[in-house]
């Protein structure tokens, strides 16, 4: 056996880079994006205003925004080779592997791929931002045997996601829930599929490749897929009449099987996540709307359960699970959606990462069989 060293399991606790994309400070709740308050700027700003200032580390000036939001519009239509490998792909593909699929063809398709100069790297940035929804809508279109949508350039971001996914533009209260759960999602520092784009754009592969590997992080349940779970673990509750009597007892049978309560806990926050109160009264607003008190009965019957018994409390996937529920996504798609809001944060620190490189290459220490020989 190898001598005793310590190990940091998960990384858990390990500073491994400098970053001046986002912080999350786990003692105040906080989440700033390049300083900003991440609760202000989901009050204020357009997603496409917060892409740019991830990127840019600035929000953008009135000319800039304009530049930007005409090159976006210009590159929404999903490319025929694109539609034809989703078409080709199996209904019972999981979205997310379609969606990394399509983002690998992206990569593929694009002359300039290996140009990971900065402007290089911006454009492609920008590519990926304006060619996902139409990925994410077209893919659960198809599942419903409908099809597909052409981008409208009058729309902005938000409302053209969603008119290319239903064929109409929502009231404003849902257009609005859907885009602060993209500023929401956008960044979180050094998570999972944002370190592991890292980790790829260190050995200097090019950003579609980073953005490929992060797609397949995010999918696992105990990062993004914890969103589409949230909804499953509804669905095993039920919804209807004395749900917070019915989400004990659920909670009770689930934790005796030593389930993870998705929707639940952070590897960083451990006194609630800093973005829930604000998705948390999107999706409030939409519960008014659509008039499902249900929809809420259940989800302060599961928390209170929750933290009654574990003393956990929800991140940010618990209420956007349900307010994409209600705006009528299916529940395959939501991990999808994230990818269409992380792809700012993936980017802008694949950008960062190669700015001052070093190949991120940790050690293991070795626990196997003593030296032998045949
Ligand atoms: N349900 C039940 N128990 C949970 C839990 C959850 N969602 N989250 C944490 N715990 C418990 C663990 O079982 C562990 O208990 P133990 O000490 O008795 O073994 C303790 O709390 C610490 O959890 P741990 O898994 O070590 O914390 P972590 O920092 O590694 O995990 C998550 C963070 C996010 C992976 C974890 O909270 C989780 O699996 N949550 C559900 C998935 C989810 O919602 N992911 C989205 C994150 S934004």
């Amino acid at each position: 056996m190898s001598e005793q060293q310590e190990i940091y399991k998960g990384l858990a606790g390990v500073p491994v880079d400098y970053t001046a994309i986002s912080k999350v400070n786990p003692e105040s709740n906080s989440l700033l994006y390049r300083g900003y308050p991440v609760q202000e700027l989901a009050a204020q700003k357009s997603f496409e205003e917060v892409a740019w200032l991830l990127w840019k580390g600035e929000l953008p000036n009135s000319d800039e925004l304009a530049g930007f939001v005409k090159q976006e519009r210009a590159l929404r239509a999903l490319d025929p080779v694109v539609k034809k490998v989703i078409d080709d792909l199996p209904l019972t593909a999981h979205p997310m592997d379609v969606v990394r699929t399509a983002v690998s063809v992206i990569g593929a398709m694009d002359p300039d791929v290996e140009d990971s100069s900065p402007a290089g790297n911006l454009a492609k940035s920008i590519r990926l931002f304006a060619k996902l929804p139409a990925v994410v809508s077209y893919d659960q279109r198809r599942r419903r045997g409908q099809e597909l949508i052409e981008p409208r350039a009058d729309l902005d971001y938000s409302e053209n996601f969603l008119w290319m996914t239903f064929g109409e533009i929502p009231e404003a209260v849902v257009v609005d829930a859907f885009r602060i759960s993209l500023v929401l999602y956008a960044e979180h520092s050094f998570n999972a599929s944002t370190f592991t784009a890292r980790v790829i754009s260190s050995t200097l592969s090019d950003l579609y490749s980073a953005v490929t590997g992060a797609v397949g992080a995010l999918k696992g349940p105990l990062h993004g897929g914890a969103n589409e779970a949230v909804l499953h673990i509804f669905n095993e509750i039920g919804f209807g009449p004395d749900a917070a009597a019915r989400s004990e007892a659920w909670l009770e049978k689930a934790l005796a099987e030593k389930r993870k309560i998705m929707g639940f806990g952070h590897r960083v926050y451990k006194k609630g996540d800093s973005r829930v109160p604000t998705m948390r009264a999107a999706m409030v607003k939409l519960i008014d709307y659509y008039n499902r008190p249900d929809v809420l009965e259940l989800y302060v019957g599961l928390e209170a359960a929750m933290t009654e018994r574990k003393g956990i409390l929800p991140n940010l996937d618990y209420p956007s699970g349900p307010a994409y529920h209600l705006m009528g996504f299916d529940t395959l798609t939501f991990t999808p959606i994230f990818v269409a809001a992380r792809i700012t944060g993936w980017t802008a620190h694949i950008m960062e990462q190669l700015s001052s490189n070093a190949l991120i290459r940790p050690l293991s220490v070795y626990n196997g069989v003593d030296e032998r020989h045949l």
